[in-house]
């Protein structure tokens, strides 16, 4: 049988939040049926953070509310999740009635600060706080670890010290730890080298990468991430987005679309329909006035040579 790769979409937030032009509740709305009827069945729909950081993240809590109805509607249920920063953020999170949120660390103090506006130590104490009153209200929780391949702000990363933060983060009781490059530097000898590093302190089940394509390696580092046993990746509808926090360093999430078409030309199951989700990046693009970086959303599927 073939294998399942979990793909985390994470277009609706990560995308988003890095465009000027900020989209309705209803338009977001539109995109996450899109999404769910192209059979993506993880998906960020937003972020409870402050507006004034973030303003594209608006209306969160009404899109987490319009998801959980929807899911119970639905005979196939959808894994929808949001970010969440700190106390404040947990109790719209809670609010909405999402089953799952994520936190989101950085691997170094600079980006620490710019994004979250605390120091790493400080955010490990409020992800504390988040984590006691997820289990309270039965919400499981991811982590997220940015610049974990090179950070806009310091440059290299230690890979002793993401382990360390990898740890530390699968301590307080998340389920799944993504580590971000967040600014599109890694190659795949250096995912390589830090999953080596990884694989006798943590079970490969636990963690996820979120690779960028900003320098064109997104797909190469997917690979090797599968070659070493890792089977859960977070990309991005049409490739939109960025973190606004990464001092510009930050565009082109890797795009769903490629993801997929590679996933299953090499065999590999994401239930997802490839065809569906081109239509729904052709939505988003004419949305946006602008076009976007997806490879297979822009030659679309290959008709004549039967691949
Ligand atoms: P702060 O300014 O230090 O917050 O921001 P504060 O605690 O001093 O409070 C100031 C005001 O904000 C108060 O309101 C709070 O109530 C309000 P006032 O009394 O002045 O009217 N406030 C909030 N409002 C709504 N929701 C909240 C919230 N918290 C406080 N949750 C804060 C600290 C964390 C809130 C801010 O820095 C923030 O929102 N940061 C989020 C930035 C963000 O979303 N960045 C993008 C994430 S992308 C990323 O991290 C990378 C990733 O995508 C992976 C990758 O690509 O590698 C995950
Ligand atoms: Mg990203």
């Amino acid at each position: 049988m073939s294998r399942k790769v979990k793909i985390v979409e994470v277009g609706i937030r990560d995308g988003l939040q890095n465009e000027n032009k900020i989209f309705s509740v209803s338009d977001r709305w539109k995109m996450i049926n899109g999404l769910t009827a192209s059979g993506v069945q993880h998906i960020e729909v937003g972020a409870f953070v402050s507006p004034r950081w973030v303003p594209q993240m608006h209306g969160s809590l009404s899109l987490g509310k319009k998801a959980v109805s929807k899911n119970k509607r639905a005979s196939k249920k959808i894994n929808y999740s949001a970010l969440v920063p700190n106390e404040r953020g947990m109790q719209d999170a809670i609010k909405s009635g999402l089953k799952e949120i994520s936190i989101f660390g950085a691997c170094t103090e600079s980006f620490s600060k710019k994004n979250i506006n605390c120091s790493m130590n400080e955010s490990f104490e409020r992800f504390k706080k988040i984590v006691i009153l997820a289990k309270k209200n039965k919400i499981k929780v991811r982590g997220y670890l940015s610049m974990a391949f090179g950070c806009a702000y310091e440059g290299r990363v230690s890979q002793a010290k993401v382990v360390q933060l990898v740890e530390k983060m699968l301590d307080l009781g998340v389920y799944e730890v993504s580590l971000g490059d967040t600014i599109g530097v890694a190659t795949p000898k250096q995912v390589r080298g830090l999953l080596d590093k990884l694989n006798s302190k943590v079970a490969f089940t636990k963690l996820a990468m979120h690779f960028h394509d900003t320098r064109g390696t997104a797909l190469a580092n997917v690979l090797a991430s599968l070659d070493q046993g890792i089977y859960a990746f977070d990309s991005s509808v049409g490739g939109l987005g960025g973190c606004p926090y990464a001092g510009g360093a930050s565009s082109g999430n890797l795009a769903t679309e490629d993801l997929v078409y590679m996933l299953h030309g090499m065999g590999f199951k994401t239930g997802i329909n490839l065809t569906k989700l081109i239509a729904t990046y052709g939505w988003i693009q004419k949305r946006l006035d602008h076009s976007l970086p997806s490879h297979v959303g822009r030659a679309g599927e290959p008709k004549t040579i039967g691949i």
